[in-house]
This record gives structure tokens, sequence and C-alpha cells, in this order.
């Protein structure tokens, strides 16, 4: 079970258009995150999530990717999208949560996840070490600190949970969480960590979408 946060309107990408919606090599984001999904081999059904206006667009974008994929109305905020989606499998145990902006995450990652909540981690994150230097600054913009960067990773997505202990997160209170993981972990729950990869980066800028082309088109080389 993969849910599938696309309610964003991807304000920074500037592309006229939601970002699920902005072409990659001639189709939707949203359309290459469902199929690497689809292709991990682990996931029965896809819940997409997003903009009420955008429903029709969005199970276009996904036809060919069967009954397998649900459309719902997402929220205000990422977490708001999520719990709606949340809302449709009540009774699922493994629910992966996977943003639309990381489409190109390798298939390998997804299975990793899977199979890491399937052996018992309660909540699983891909992540990163960070390579650069990361300063702490103060509204003016001074230096406040300098953090140990041996100590922070850069978290993607998909993220993977027990579907009890999600559902449980997300019936808490929250503030603004960027991730499901932080859900988790104010309840004092474990989060575990495994290596993602580059290419699950988000896309987020111009800047990333251009990277993406290039990545995806590389791919599609490869492979033709
Ligand atoms: O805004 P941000 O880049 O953190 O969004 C991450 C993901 O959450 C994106 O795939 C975006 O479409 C989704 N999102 C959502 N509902 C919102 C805001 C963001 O599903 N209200």
């Amino acid at each position: 079970m993969a849910l599938v946060p696309a309610a964003g309107q991807g304000v920074r990408l500037a592309a006229g258009m939601p970002k699920a919606f902005v072409p990659l090599l001639g189709r939707p984001l949203l359309w290459h995150c469902v199929r690497s999904l689809q292709a991990s081999g682990c996931i029965d059904v896809v819940v997409v999530a997003v903009g009420e206006q955008h429903r029709e667009q969005a199970r276009a974008a996904v036809a060919e990717a069967g009954d397998q994929v649900w459309i719902v109305t997402g929220g205000a905020h990422r977490c708001d999208s999520v719990r709606a989606a949340l809302l449709t499998v009540p009774d699922a145990e493994v629910v992966l949560v996977h943003d639309a902006a990381r489409c190109l995450t390798p298939i390998s990652v997804i299975q990793a996840v899977v199979q890491a909540v399937l052996a018992g981690q309660r909540a699983v994150v891909p992540v990163l070490t960070v390579v650069d230097t990361i300063k702490q600054v103060d509204p003016d913009g001074r230096v406040v600190s300098t953090l140990d960067r041996a100590a922070l990773r850069v978290v993607q997505t998909p993220q993977g949970f027990a579907g009890d202990l999600l559902r449980q997160a997300h019936q808490q209170p929250s503030g603004p969480v960027t991730d499901d993981a932080g859900l988790v972990e104010a309840l004092g729950v474990p989060v575990t960590t495994l290596p993602g990869h580059p290419d699950a980066f988000k896309i987020t800028t111009p800047f990333d979408l251009v990277l993406a082309e290039v990545l995806a088109g590389a791919r599609a080389a490869g492979a033709g």
C-alpha cells in the first residue's frame, strides 16, 4: 500500500501547473512516480492525493496504471493530504508514503523500505549523509552555530510504516511537520534509517527539473 501526496501547488517550480502534472520526458511526474511504485512489485494499491479540481487530470495521468490506483482529494498541507489518503486504507498493515516529486526514486529503495517494515521496523526512512557544512542562522542571517554534519542526514521518501503506527501518528494534533516520520517521532516511537539514493531527490526548482530530464533521459537510453 502506498500513499502519494501530490496536492502541492509547485510554487517553487513555477511551471504554471501543480508539480505532479509537470511533464518529464513527456509524462507527468505523477505517472513516473506511480509507475516506479508498481514496478517495485511490492505495492498493491497506490492512493494519490491531489487538489479537488485536479482529480480528473490525475485519473487521466495514471489511467494506464489500472484500477489499483485510487485518487482522493488532498488537503491544505502535506500532512492533510497524507491523512486523507490514509483514511481510504484503514486496514493496511504496511504503508509507504512517497512524494510525487521524488518520482525518480530507484525501485531498489522502494523495495528496501518495504522489506524493512516487513522485517519488523515500524518506521523507516531512506537517508543520505550531508556533504555541505550546515549552519544555523538567526532571522537576520547571522550565524548562530555550525552543526556537526556527521550527525545529520537528508531524509527522502518513500517512508515506510506499520499501518497502525502511521494511523496513530496522524491522529495526534500536529504543528508544521514536513514528513510523516516527524509525527512518529512526536509519539516517542523510534524511527530507523536505511540508505537512500541521490536519484530520489525532490524535484522542487527549475534546476531540479533540468537534472531530472537528464537523468530520466539517460535511464531511457540505457533501457532502450
Ligand atoms: O511542499 P513540499 O515540496 O514539501 O511537498 C512534498 C510533497 O507533498 C509533494 O509531492 C506535494 O505535491 C505534496 N503536497 C500535498 N499536499 C499539500 C502540499 C504538498 O500532497 N497540501
